[in-house]
Protein backbone atom coordinates (compact mmCIF):
# COMPACT_ATOMS: atom_id res chain seq x y z
CA UNK A 1 0.00 0.00 0.00
CA UNK A 2 2.39 2.46 1.00
CA UNK A 3 4.65 1.24 -1.82
CA UNK A 4 1.91 1.72 -4.48
CA UNK A 5 1.28 5.45 -2.82
CA UNK A 6 4.84 6.04 -3.12
CA UNK A 7 5.34 4.72 -6.74
CA UNK A 8 2.70 6.53 -8.09
CA UNK A 9 3.86 9.89 -6.36
CA UNK A 10 6.50 9.34 -8.02
CA UNK A 11 5.44 8.70 -11.46
CA UNK A 12 3.30 12.31 -10.70
CA UNK A 13 6.80 13.47 -9.62
CA UNK A 14 8.27 12.61 -13.08
CA UNK A 15 5.55 13.15 -15.22
CA UNK A 16 5.88 16.81 -13.75
CA UNK A 17 9.19 17.04 -14.10
CA UNK A 18 9.55 17.93 -10.59
CA UNK A 19 12.25 16.57 -8.59
CA UNK A 20 10.30 14.65 -5.82
CA UNK A 21 12.37 15.39 -3.45
CA UNK A 22 8.43 14.91 -1.29
CA UNK A 23 7.88 11.17 -1.93
CA UNK A 24 8.47 10.48 1.79
CA UNK A 25 5.86 13.06 2.01
CA UNK A 26 3.29 11.44 -0.10
CA UNK A 27 4.43 8.19 2.28
CA UNK A 28 2.29 9.53 4.74
CA UNK A 29 -0.92 10.23 2.39
CA UNK A 30 -3.53 7.58 1.51
CA UNK A 31 -4.59 8.36 -1.97
CA UNK A 32 -7.50 6.52 -4.38
CA UNK A 33 -8.91 7.36 -7.15
CA UNK A 34 -12.34 9.19 -7.56
CA UNK A 35 -14.12 10.36 -10.24
CA UNK A 36 -10.95 10.08 -12.19
CA UNK A 37 -8.76 11.95 -9.87
CA UNK A 38 -6.22 11.24 -7.89
CA UNK A 39 -7.21 12.26 -4.01
CA UNK A 40 -5.01 11.75 -1.56
CA UNK A 41 -6.23 13.10 1.95
CA UNK A 42 -3.29 13.30 5.05
CA UNK A 43 -3.50 10.38 7.42
CA UNK A 44 -4.94 11.67 11.09
CA UNK A 45 -1.61 12.83 12.36
CA UNK A 46 -0.05 12.98 15.51
CA UNK A 47 -0.09 16.64 14.73
CA UNK A 48 3.59 17.22 14.90
CA UNK A 49 6.00 18.28 12.34
CA UNK A 50 8.56 15.88 11.13
CA UNK A 51 11.03 18.65 10.40
CA UNK A 52 11.67 21.91 12.23
CA UNK A 53 12.45 24.37 9.85
CA UNK A 54 15.71 26.65 10.41
CA UNK A 55 15.63 29.87 11.67
CA UNK A 56 14.70 32.80 9.24
CA UNK A 57 13.12 30.31 6.66
CA UNK A 58 9.28 30.58 6.29
CA UNK A 59 9.02 26.92 7.43
CA UNK A 60 9.78 27.90 10.92
CA UNK A 61 7.67 30.88 11.03
CA UNK A 62 4.48 28.89 10.10
CA UNK A 63 5.37 26.11 12.66
CA UNK A 64 5.85 29.16 15.65
CA UNK A 65 3.25 31.72 14.47
CA UNK A 66 -0.20 31.24 16.54
CA UNK A 67 -3.35 30.52 13.34
CA UNK A 68 -4.34 33.96 12.40
CA UNK A 69 -1.72 35.91 13.20
CA UNK A 70 0.34 35.97 9.95
CA UNK A 71 0.08 39.27 8.21
CA UNK A 72 1.32 39.99 4.52
CA UNK A 73 3.01 43.50 4.97
CA UNK A 74 2.11 43.64 0.71
CA UNK A 75 -1.37 43.17 2.02
CA UNK A 76 -2.86 43.15 -1.69
CA UNK A 77 -4.76 46.06 -3.21
CA UNK A 78 -6.24 43.74 -5.43
CA UNK A 79 -8.63 46.20 -7.25
CA UNK A 80 -5.69 48.99 -7.33
CA UNK A 81 -2.31 46.86 -7.29
CA UNK A 82 1.08 47.79 -7.81
CA UNK A 83 1.96 46.04 -11.56
CA UNK A 84 5.66 45.99 -10.06
CA UNK A 85 5.40 43.90 -7.72
CA UNK A 86 3.35 41.56 -8.81
CA UNK A 87 5.52 41.03 -12.06
CA UNK A 88 8.56 41.03 -9.33
CA UNK A 89 6.01 37.90 -7.13
CA UNK A 90 5.69 36.04 -10.40
CA UNK A 91 9.36 36.00 -10.94
CA UNK A 92 9.89 34.09 -7.69
CA UNK A 93 7.31 32.18 -8.30
CA UNK A 94 8.67 30.87 -11.31
CA UNK A 95 11.93 30.95 -9.74
CA UNK A 96 11.07 27.94 -7.05
CA UNK A 97 9.61 25.92 -9.76
CA UNK A 98 5.72 26.67 -8.68
CA UNK A 99 5.45 26.54 -12.45
CA UNK A 100 5.86 22.80 -12.70
CA UNK A 101 2.67 21.92 -10.91
CA UNK A 102 0.60 25.33 -11.45
CA UNK A 103 1.22 27.04 -14.73
CA UNK A 104 3.46 29.63 -15.35
CA UNK A 105 0.55 32.35 -14.60
CA UNK A 106 -0.89 29.67 -12.41
CA UNK A 107 -3.75 28.84 -14.03
CA UNK A 108 -3.35 24.91 -13.33
CA UNK A 109 -1.56 21.66 -15.29
CA UNK A 110 -1.54 18.45 -13.37
CA UNK A 111 -1.99 20.18 -9.93
CA UNK A 112 -4.78 22.90 -9.56
CA UNK A 113 -4.95 26.19 -10.82
CA UNK A 114 -4.17 28.57 -8.18
CA UNK A 115 -5.33 31.49 -9.47
CA UNK A 116 -9.22 30.98 -10.34
CA UNK A 117 -10.98 32.48 -6.95
CA UNK A 118 -11.35 29.41 -5.65
CA UNK A 119 -9.61 28.59 -2.46
CA UNK A 120 -9.16 25.37 -1.51
CA UNK A 121 -8.54 26.20 2.28
CA UNK A 122 -9.87 29.36 2.33
CA UNK A 123 -8.14 32.88 1.19
CA UNK A 124 -6.67 34.81 4.27
CA UNK A 125 -3.27 35.40 3.37
CA UNK A 126 -2.20 33.41 7.06
CA UNK A 127 -3.61 30.49 5.36
CA UNK A 128 -2.02 30.98 2.03
CA UNK A 129 1.87 31.01 3.50
CA UNK A 130 0.82 28.42 5.67
CA UNK A 131 0.00 26.31 2.88
CA UNK A 132 2.84 26.89 1.07
CA UNK A 133 5.44 26.58 3.60
CA UNK A 134 4.16 23.54 5.26
CA UNK A 135 2.61 22.11 2.72
CA UNK A 136 -1.10 20.44 2.62
CA UNK A 137 -0.70 17.78 4.66
CA UNK A 138 1.25 19.95 7.84
CA UNK A 139 -1.25 22.20 7.24
CA UNK A 140 -3.98 20.48 7.81
CA UNK A 141 -2.04 19.16 10.81
CA UNK A 142 -2.37 22.36 12.37
CA UNK A 143 -5.96 22.31 12.65
CA UNK A 144 -7.25 24.06 8.86
CA UNK A 145 -9.99 22.23 6.98
CA UNK A 146 -10.89 22.04 2.80
CA UNK A 147 -13.30 24.11 1.91
CA UNK A 148 -13.48 23.55 -1.77
CA UNK A 149 -12.39 21.17 -4.27
CA UNK A 150 -10.45 21.78 -7.36
CA UNK A 151 -10.56 19.73 -10.66
CA UNK A 152 -7.25 17.98 -8.95
CA UNK A 153 -6.74 16.90 -5.18
CA UNK A 154 -3.58 16.00 -4.21
CA UNK A 155 -0.95 16.96 -1.76
CA UNK A 156 0.82 19.93 -2.11
CA UNK A 157 4.99 19.84 -0.99
CA UNK A 158 5.81 22.01 1.99
CA UNK A 159 8.06 24.78 0.42
CA UNK A 160 9.01 26.10 3.84
CA UNK A 161 12.72 25.22 3.90
CA UNK A 162 13.06 25.63 -0.06
CA UNK A 163 11.68 29.60 -0.10
CA UNK A 164 14.57 31.73 1.30
CA UNK A 165 12.71 34.23 3.13
CA UNK A 166 9.01 35.32 4.52
CA UNK A 167 9.30 38.21 2.23
CA UNK A 168 10.07 35.95 -1.05
CA UNK A 169 6.54 33.87 0.07
CA UNK A 170 4.61 37.10 1.00
CA UNK A 171 5.89 38.63 -2.91
CA UNK A 172 4.42 35.32 -4.33
CA UNK A 173 0.81 35.82 -2.40
CA UNK A 174 0.98 39.18 -3.51
CA UNK A 175 0.68 37.76 -6.99
CA UNK A 176 -1.18 35.34 -6.53
CA UNK A 177 -4.24 37.09 -5.22
CA UNK A 178 -3.54 40.28 -7.25
CA UNK A 179 -3.65 37.11 -10.33
CA UNK A 180 -7.25 35.51 -9.09
CA UNK A 181 -8.51 39.81 -8.58
CA UNK A 182 -7.68 39.88 -12.29
CA UNK A 183 -9.05 36.42 -13.39
CA UNK A 184 -12.77 36.64 -11.70
CA UNK A 185 -13.37 40.78 -12.38
CA UNK A 186 -12.32 40.64 -16.17
C1 LIG B 1 4.41 18.87 -6.91
C2 LIG B 1 3.41 19.78 -7.37
C3 LIG B 1 3.32 21.16 -6.73
C4 LIG B 1 4.30 22.14 -6.68
C5 LIG B 1 5.72 22.07 -7.18
C6 LIG B 1 3.69 23.29 -6.06
N1 LIG B 1 2.39 23.02 -5.73
FE1 LIG B 1 1.03 24.31 -4.93
N2 LIG B 1 -0.35 22.85 -4.84
C7 LIG B 1 -0.19 21.56 -5.33
C8 LIG B 1 -1.39 20.81 -5.06
C9 LIG B 1 -1.62 19.36 -5.44
C10 LIG B 1 -2.29 21.68 -4.40
C11 LIG B 1 -3.66 21.37 -3.85
C12 LIG B 1 -3.51 20.91 -2.41
C13 LIG B 1 -4.76 20.29 -1.83
O1 LIG B 1 -5.74 20.10 -2.54
O2 LIG B 1 -4.72 20.00 -0.62
C14 LIG B 1 -1.61 22.96 -4.31
C15 LIG B 1 -2.19 24.11 -3.77
C16 LIG B 1 -1.61 25.37 -3.82
C17 LIG B 1 -2.27 26.60 -3.43
C18 LIG B 1 -3.71 26.77 -2.99
C19 LIG B 1 -4.58 27.04 -4.21
C20 LIG B 1 -6.06 27.20 -3.91
O3 LIG B 1 -6.83 27.18 -4.89
O4 LIG B 1 -6.46 27.38 -2.77
C21 LIG B 1 -1.35 27.60 -3.58
C22 LIG B 1 -1.56 29.10 -3.30
C23 LIG B 1 -0.13 26.99 -4.04
N3 LIG B 1 -0.32 25.64 -4.20
C24 LIG B 1 1.04 27.70 -4.27
C25 LIG B 1 2.23 27.09 -4.68
C26 LIG B 1 3.49 27.81 -4.75
C27 LIG B 1 3.68 29.28 -4.41
C28 LIG B 1 4.43 26.90 -5.16
C29 LIG B 1 5.93 27.10 -5.33
C30 LIG B 1 6.62 27.62 -4.18
C31 LIG B 1 3.75 25.64 -5.36
N4 LIG B 1 2.42 25.78 -5.05
C32 LIG B 1 4.35 24.48 -5.82
C33 LIG B 1 0.93 21.06 -5.95
C34 LIG B 1 2.13 21.72 -6.12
Amino acid sequence: MVRSVLRSALIIGFALGVNYATAAHAQNNNCHLQGGSLVCEAKPSSGTPAVTGAAGTPLRTAQTAPKGTLKNPYAAQEASHDQKLAEEGQKIFAGYGCPGCHGGGGGGGMCPPITNGIWIYGDSDDTLFRLVALGSQDLQAQGFTRQAIENIVAPMPSFGSIIKSDDDLWKIITWVKIQAYENTHK
